[in-house]
């Protein structure tokens, strides 16, 4: 039995801003975001594009490329750190949207790192017979949680939505195995704080909060646990690096990415990259970028891949796909 990602999709807001359009709300340049971070230009949600929306349309467009209807879907799972209600959950309101009527719909945070662990999740459920088609989604408005005027943390998000159609059948390959990790002690280096507790004993007078982030430490971090578990991963599957044919990382940074492919002494070349057009998308940049590879036609049967998320929690992961 394989459990299989059987079809992609994405959507990404119409308007785009590039750096030289946010040198005018902050005191930033082209050149400064680019040689720090490699991105260009991101997306941005604008009208009626929130994080439900976009996951919609994602949807669609992952339940046409794996060639099923909405009502063949046992479950929806939505990554994400930026829904548009706490009530519903995201993944209740794209079944309503779609009309997938005989699914279980749930929400799951684990930050970057989200899509990922709901993949794991998906598995799990197929695994245990609970269910046999999960629709994983990861969207995010990261845009209504960026502070517009810290020039160190606005320039590196951007929203967009990525969804994966997941399916056991009698072949071979599929979701193999996965490593996953947390370590709350370093909650603080990365952060986006709810409202303050408002009820008849107390009065905060805390509002919601913007993303705070200790870049030097979220890097450090991130160099330093993508390369081991990735190594975990290859060394639990007893599979040699150089059968990899793409790792498919969270599109964060440049710079992050080139590290990790010297670490683990891979060309670059073997990092599929899109986030100097998106910059980061947080849970939505795994099945972005995996989309784009699929429909570019990049994907065959039987190519092994590694999916690896990383960030707030923190959280990581890796996990190895035979497609
Ligand atoms: N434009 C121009 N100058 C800037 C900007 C900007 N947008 N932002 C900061 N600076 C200035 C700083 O004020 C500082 O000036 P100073 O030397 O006069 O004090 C100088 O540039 C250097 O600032 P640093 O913060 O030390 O720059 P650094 O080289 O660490 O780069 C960055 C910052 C890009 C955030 C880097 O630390 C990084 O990439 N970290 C990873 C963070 C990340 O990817 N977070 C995403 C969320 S988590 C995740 O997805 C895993």
């Amino acid at each position: 039995m394989a459990i299989r990602i059987i079809g992609t999709g994405s959507y990404l807001p119409q308007k785009v801003a590039d750096n030289q359009f946010l040198s005018t709300i902050v005191d930033t340049d082209d050149e400064w975001i680019r040689q720090r971070t490699g991105i260009k230009e991101r997306h941005l949600s604008s009208g009626k594009e929130g994080t439900t929306y976009m996951a919609t349309h994602a949807a669609e467009a992952a339940l046409e490329n794996a060639g099923i209807t909405a009502e063949e879907l046992d479950m929806i799972i939505v990554a994400t750190v930026s829904a548009d209600t706490y009530v519903p959950s995201t993944s209740c309101s794209v079944q309503g949207a779609i009309g997938a009527i005989r699914a279980t719909c749930f929400d799951l945070n684990a930050a970057c790192s989200g899509f990922m662990f709901s993949l794991n999740t998906a598995y799990a459920y197929i695994e245990m017979g609970m269910a046999k088609t999960v629709l994983v989604i990861g969207s995010e408005t990261l845009s209504r949680e960026v502070d517009w005027s810290d020039r160190g943390s606005c320039i590196l998000f951007g929203d967009g939505a990525g969804a994966a159609v997941i399916q056991q059948d009698d072949g071979e390959g599929g979701l193999i195995a996965s490593v996953t990790g947390s370590d709350g002690s370093q909650g603080d280096v990365l952060t986006c704080k709810g409202r303050g507790i408002q009820n008849p004993f107390h009065n905060s007078r805390r509002r919601k909060d913007y993303i705070r982030m200790d870049g030097q430490a979220v890097f450090r971090f991130a160099v330093t646990m993508v390369p081991r578990c990735i190594k975990q991963i290859l060394k639990k599957t007893e599979t040699d690096v150089e059968d990899i044919k793409f790792f498919v990382l969270h599109q964060a940074n440049v710079r992050i990415i080139e590290l990790i492919a010297k670490r683990l002494r891979v060309d670059l070349d073997r990092f599929p990259m899109n986030l100097n057009r998106y910059g980061n998308t947080s849970s939505a940049s795994i099945p972005i970028l995996l989309d784009e590879l699929n429909r570019n036609g990049l994907l065959e049967r039987g190519d092994k891949l590694i999916l690896s998320g990383f960030g707030g929690g923190l959280t990581w992961g890796a996990m190895l796909i035979i497609w």
